[in-house]
Order: C-alpha cells, then sequence, then structure tokens
C-alpha cells in the first residue's frame, strides 16, 4: 500500500476551523459512571503506565469459567489475550443476566417494518438462544465449524449470533445487501458448513430476496451442506430436499437446555468480512475475551448505560457496529436494546422519530449519512414526535460534518443531549476514539480522545510523530484486548496490511490531526477504500467487478464527495476495441457491480474514456481522476504523467459520449 498525503482530508477540510465546544452538561455529569475530564485522565494514565493491571481489573466485569493464567501474550503482531482463561459470549450475554431479576428485563425490542412488535426478556432470549444451539448442534456443527448468516434485521440474527457463540462455533454475518456473489465469496474463504437465513426481510415494503441469494450462494459452495431458512415474510421460496430446512420445524424438535460451552478466551468468536484496498474482502477474525471485554466496556463508557435505559444502535448486525455495539456490548451490560428491521423512511420520513417516542428510546447510535438524508427530508418529520426521552446521542463509521453534527445536537437532541461521536474499525472490534459523555467537552467534527487503554499516535510515512495541528498517519502504538488477531488463513496479508506501514505499530488506514487540547481529527481513508454512506468498499473491488464484465478493457475508480453519502463511487472505464459507449452498456455497467457485489457498490456515475492517467511506470493517478470527479482543479504535481494530453481530454468529460 502506498498511502498518500493524509493532509489533503477532502471533503471534510471544513472541520478544521471548528472552534464551538460544548461541554458536558451539569446534570449528565452528575450521573455519570466518569464525571470529569480529570478522572478520565488519571484512568487513561493508569491504563498507559501499566496496560497489564489495567485490563485484568477491567476484565473482571466479565464471568469466566476460569481465570486467565497470563494477561497479554504479544509476540508481535500476534497478541493473545487472558491467555489460560476460559470464558463463553453467550454465557455472558444471556445466561447471566437470568440469575436475578433481570431475568424478566427486556432484552431486545424489536420492530419489523410492516410494524410487527415483539418484546424477548433475558430468559426469553436464554430459551430461544440454546433451541438454536441444539439446531446447529442437531446439524452437525461442532466447536471451531463456521455457520454462515444471512438474515434481515429480526432478532434471529442476533438468537443465530449467540447460539453459535454458545458452542464455540465462529459466526459470519453477511449484511443482506450483499449479491449471491459476494455471499458465496465469504462463504467459500471461511468454508463454513452451514448457512442460516430467511425466505426474505422488508426493506421499503418489498421483500429482500434473500433466499435466492442464498441459493445462488450455495450452488457455488461445495463446503455447504445445511440451509436453515428462517420464515419471516411468508412468500414463496424454492426448496432443496435435504439441504433446506425450515427454522421452525427444526427448533420444534430440540430441547431448550443448552449449557454454554466452556471456551477459552483467544477461541474465535466471529469472522467479518471487510474491504481493504485490494480487490478480494479480508476476513477480519476476532477472538473472545478480549473482544468481548472491550465490546462490553467501551459500552459502559461511551453510552453511560444505565440500568433503566432504552438503547437504540440503527446499525445492521451485518456491519462491526451491529456486532459490537448491537450485540455483544450491549447485551453483555444487559440491556434493553431496540430492533429494527426496514428503512428510515418507511412508510414515511418519520419513522425513526415514531420509534423513539413509541419506546421512550434514551440513547440512540446512528451514522452520519443518515443524519443528512434526515436534515433533507426536513425537521418537519422529528418536530411531530416527542423525542424528549433522548438523554444521549452517537455517530459512527464516518467523518461527521459540523453542519449534521449541530442539526443532531439541536433538533434531534434538543440541545441537551451530548454527542459521542465515535471513531473505530472493524478491526479494532470496539471503540477507540470518543468522548466520554459525562467528561468530555466536544467540539462538532471532533472524535476527541482515546479511551483508557488506547494509545494512539499520527506520525509520518516514516513513523515520525508529526506536531501539533498537522496532519498525519493514525496509528496505534499498542496492542489491545479486542484487536483483530489475525486476516483469517492469511497471516501474512495480516502483517502486510496493517504492521509494515509504520513498523511496530497498527497502522489504521485513516489521516488524523491532533489540536492543541490533545482531541483528534480525523480526516478519511489514506488508502484506496471507500465510504459510501458509511459503507466501507474497496476501489480495487469495485474495478474487479468492473473489468469482469467482456466490455470492460480498464478501470478505475475514486470517491467523489456526496452531500448525503460522504462519498459516491465514480469509474473510469476504457472499453474493449470492439464496443461502444452508450448509456445503455453504463446502466449495464452499473447493474453488473450491482450483481457482482451488491445494491451499496452501484457505481453513482460511469465516464467512458480513451485512456486512463498513468505514471511511466504505469500506475493510475488516481490523484487525479478523484480531482475531475470532484470537479477541482488539480494543483498536485502531474509531471509523472505518461500522457499529459489524458488529462484534459478527462476534463472536457472524457471523449466518448455518444
Ligand atoms: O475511515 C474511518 C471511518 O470508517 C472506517 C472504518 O470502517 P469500518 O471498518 O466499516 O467500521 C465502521 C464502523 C466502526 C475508519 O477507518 N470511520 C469510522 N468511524 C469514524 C470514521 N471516520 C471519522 N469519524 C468517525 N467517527
Amino acid at each position: 500500500m502506498a498511502p498518500e498525503n493524509p493532509s489533503g482530508g477532502g471533503s471534510i477540510k471544513s472541520v478544521l476551523h471548528e472552534t464551538r465546544v460544548f461541554p458536558p452538561p451539569a446534570d449528565f455529569a452528575k450521573d455519570a459512571g466518569i464525571k470529569s475530564l480529570d478522572e478520565y485522565q488519571a484512568l487513561w494514565d493508569r491504563a498507559k503506565d501499566d496496560p497489564e493491571a489495567f485490563w485484568a481489573e477491567q476484565a473482571a466485569s466479565l464471568d469466566w469459567f476460569q481465570t486467565w493464567d497470563r494477561v497479554l501474550d504479544w509476540n508481535p503482531p500476534f497478541a493473545q489475550w487472558f491467555v489460560g482463561g476460559k470464558l463463553n459470549a453467550s454465557y455472558n450475554c444471556v445466561d447471566r443476566h437470568c440469575k436475578g431479576p433481570d431475568r424478566n428485563k427486556a432484552a431486545l425490542i424489536f420492530e419489523g417494518e410492516p410494524g410487527d412488535r415483539r418484546v424477548l426478556r433475558y430468559q426469553d432470549l436464554l430459551r430461544e438462544v440454546s433451541k438454536f444451539a441444539n439446531v446447529l448442534k442437531g446439524l452437525g456443527v461442532k466447536k471451531g465449524d463456521v455457520v454462515a448468516l444471512y438474515l434481515p434485521m429480526i432478532p434471529e440474527l442476533v438468537i443465530a449470533a449467540l447460539a453459535c457463540a454458545r458452542i464455540g462455533a465462529p459466526h459470519t454475518v453477511v449484511f443482506g445487501g450483499f449479491s449471491a456473489e459476494a455471499l458465496s465469496g465469504r462463504i467459500q474463504d471461511c468454508k463454513a458448513k452451514v448457512l442460516v437465513t430467511a425466505d426474505g426481510g422488508w426493506r421499503r415494503g418489498k421483500v429482500v430476496p434473500l433466499k435466492v441469494n442464498a441459493d445462488g450462494a450455495a450452488a457455488l459452495c461445495p463446503t455447504l451442506k445445511s440451509v436453515v431458512v428462517y420464515k419471516r415474510t411468508g412468500h414463496d421460496v424454492d426448496w432443496t430436499p435435504g439441504r433446506d430446512h425450515w427454522w421452525h420445524e427444526l427448533e420444534a424438535n430440540v430441547s431448550a437446555d443448552c449449557p454454554a460451552e466452556p471456551l477459552d478466551s483467544e477461541h474465535p468468536l466471529f469472522i467479518l468480512y471487510t474491504s481493504g484496498s485490494t480487490g478480494k474482502p479480508k476476513g477480519i477474525l476476532h477472538t473472545t475475551g478480549g473482544y468481548l471485554l472491550q465490546a462490553s466496556l467501551s459500552t459502559k463508557w461511551v453510552f453511560d448505560l444505565k440500568p433503566d435505559d432504552t438503547y437504540w444502535c440503527t446499525a445492521d448486525v451485518g456491519w462491526v457496529t451491529g456486532h459490537s455495539y448491537l450485540t455483544y456490548g450491549p447485551l453483555a451490560q444487559g440491556a434493553t436494546c431496540v430492533m429494527y428491521e426496514g428503512a428510515p423512511n418507511w412508510p414515511d420520513e418519520a419513522r425513526f422519530w415514531k420509534i423513539i417516542e413509541d419506546y421512550r428510546v434514551s440513547i440512540l447510535y446512528t451514522a452520519p449519512t443518515a443524519i443528512r438524508a434526515f436534515m433533507k427530508w426536513g425537521e418537519q418529520h422529528p418536530k411531530k414526535h416527542d423525542l424528549s426521552s433522548l438523554r444521549l446521542l452517537g455517530s459512527v463509521g464516518e467523518p461527521i460534518n459540523p453542519e449534521a453534527w449541530m442539526w443532531y445536537h439541536e433538533v434531534i437532541g434538543g440541545g441537551r443531549c451530548p454527542i459521542v461521536d465515535t471513531w473505530w474499525q472493524t478491526e479494532t472490534g470496539a471503540i477507540m476514539i470518543s468522548p466520554l459523555p459525562g467528561a468530555t467537552p466536544t467540539i462538532p467534527g471532533s472524535a476527541t480522545r482515546p479511551l483508557p487503554g488506547i494509545i494512539p499516535a499520527i506520525v509520518t510515512k516514516d513513523g515520525v510523530p508529526v506536531g501539533e495541528n498537522e496532519g498525519g498517519f493514525l496509528v496505534i502504538t499498542r496492542p489491545w484486548p479486542s484487536m483483530l488477531r489475525t486476516i483469517f488463513g492469511d497471516d501474512e496479508r495480516y502483517k502486510a496490511q496493517y504492521w509494515s506501514d509504520v513498523p511496530g505499530n497498527y497502522f489504521t488506514g485513516d489521516g488524523a490531526r491532533r489540536d492543541e487540547h490533545g482531541n483528534y481529527w480525523i480526516l478519511g481513508r489514506v488508502d484506496d477504500v471507500l465510504n459510501v454512506a458509511g459503507h466501507r468498499l474497496s476501489t480495487m473491488e469495485i474495478e474487479s467487478a468492473l473489468v469482469s464484465h467482456a466490455a470492460v478493457a480498464e478501470a478505475a475508480v475514486v470517491g467523489k464527495p456526496d452531500e448525503i453519502k460522504g462519498q459516491g463511487i465514480s469509474c473510469f472505464v476504457t472499453l474493449e476495441s470492439h464496443h461502444a459507449p452508450s448509456e445503455k452498456l453504463r446502466q449495464e455497467l452499473r447493474a453488473h457491480v450491482a450483481k457482482e457485489i451488491g445494491a451499496l457498490a452501484r457505481p453513482d456515475e460511469i465516464h467512458f474514456t480513451e485512456s486512463l492517467p498513468k505514471t511511466r511506470s504505469g500506475k493510475i493517478m488516481r490523484r487525479l481522476l478523484r480531482d475531475v470527479a470532484a470537479g477541482v482543479e488539480s494543483t498536485g504535481d502531474t509531471s509523472t504523467l505518461e500522457d499529459v494530453g489524458v488529462l484534459a481530454l478527462l476534463r472536457r468529460g472524457g471523449q466518448q459520449e455518444e
């Protein structure tokens, strides 16, 4: 990877001038777990001075079947945490809350898009998770076998994940918006034996054809033995006897008793695929003890969870946010979580606000892309609903622009709710940089400070720390419990991808700067990763999809600033000689990418061009293409360009429009 200059932070340059500071409201700080910046600082310093003692102390908040012998075994870049300890994530998220009065507390409050509602108390969750764990065992799933989950946002997704954790079968959740091809790639990479899916899910009043995609994927996956289908929509689906099983039929014949398996702290909990700077998604591997500890602890700290909170994380469980902050973190904390199946604008643009009013949601955690869409739809929608139950707001997944931050603060938070802008990644497992709402003054656009135990740095390409307010590469200098352990099946790629750019440090792929008060400002990705509506996509993944089409000779994909999505997808394509550019072909290529990856990767624009700007050594100069896509002048050096004429041609809108 050759990272580019992080100071060219693109769409978020405006945050550099932000000076508004919002101290924690006094009445919030009074009741908060961590009440002041001094208290935060003392905790952070203690963690820095004696990290192993700090993490060991924190780890006592989980229930262990057997205590660890060693807190950390660090064989760079491979870490093992709580070595020798035994625990179970499902036990920590469910069973332990069923030992007292919390057994009757709501764990999941579910609302389907059509308006159906279900509440699962902790003891209901225990029954359902145990039954499904027995279903998996009945299908021959053993400790260590990978199970793929391709489900809508319904409680069964959480139930299935926890059932896997209960028996030590790592799960891999594939977001329901991914195509059959993308699903099959993931199943093949991790050699999953069982796929759990549904007949469909509801999205904007239509059925998402999950079973159709599952059938398409299964046909390509020789390791897959069984497909379990949850009946959600009730419409007809194709059926492969012997391979396909209805969830409800299997469940009718199993016991509701399935003790949680004591697992090594380092037993794999899940693999989650995410995009890197190459064409093939990477299977990020997380293990049990360290991941669960940090997911749980950060939920408590960042959301300042109280026993009577109603907490709503709007992320899909197909992404890491749904793993850590809808499933493992809040359930380990014994929280009451709202889960919603469908679109935010169905049947109208007030759906989220109605949910908040109906369930008296007190904590809302969502993404800037959603907030920008809400802004566009207008404040008349939230104004129709009583949002006075809210006490804390969270943001995740991409930089939040100060305009969106202020709108969230005023229109949704009524000016009284602190906003936690949380920076982290699939790889980090848990929130790394974020305000603590009772302690940290917040600033629109800044994720503020690292959580206790996290020691970041901002460095040059050569690993030299940059000065105050200078842009550089964001790295993490020490191992942390919820860090990824490797890229599944590819230790070499793990080393090369994360630990070789700045030797001895974890390279995040993000640029950042730190201001004179110690606040971090994330400047966005410095590699070829796009962040489209909070979804992480690789430019090369989209390029591979484009060149797999017979008409395409070469493709270069770049991000382009987008008001709602943060980034849009802009493609530059050269065609094979016997193909001519046309609007029809453009639409065909957009559909082709959606089929290969999923609708979330459908290009916003495709430019046909006769050639691409390349250096004399043949490398595509993406920087120039980004400028063309954004419609701005290129200020950087163009002297290495092989053919300067290409640039002028591209600026005139390519050559080949019909
Ligand atoms: O570029 C950063 C951006 O999202 C990337 C991680 O994406 P993913 O692994 O899909 O995880 C998203 C949910 C944690 C990061 O490298 N990012 C995430 N949170 C923020 C952010 N950028 C700025 N501010 C944030 N709060």
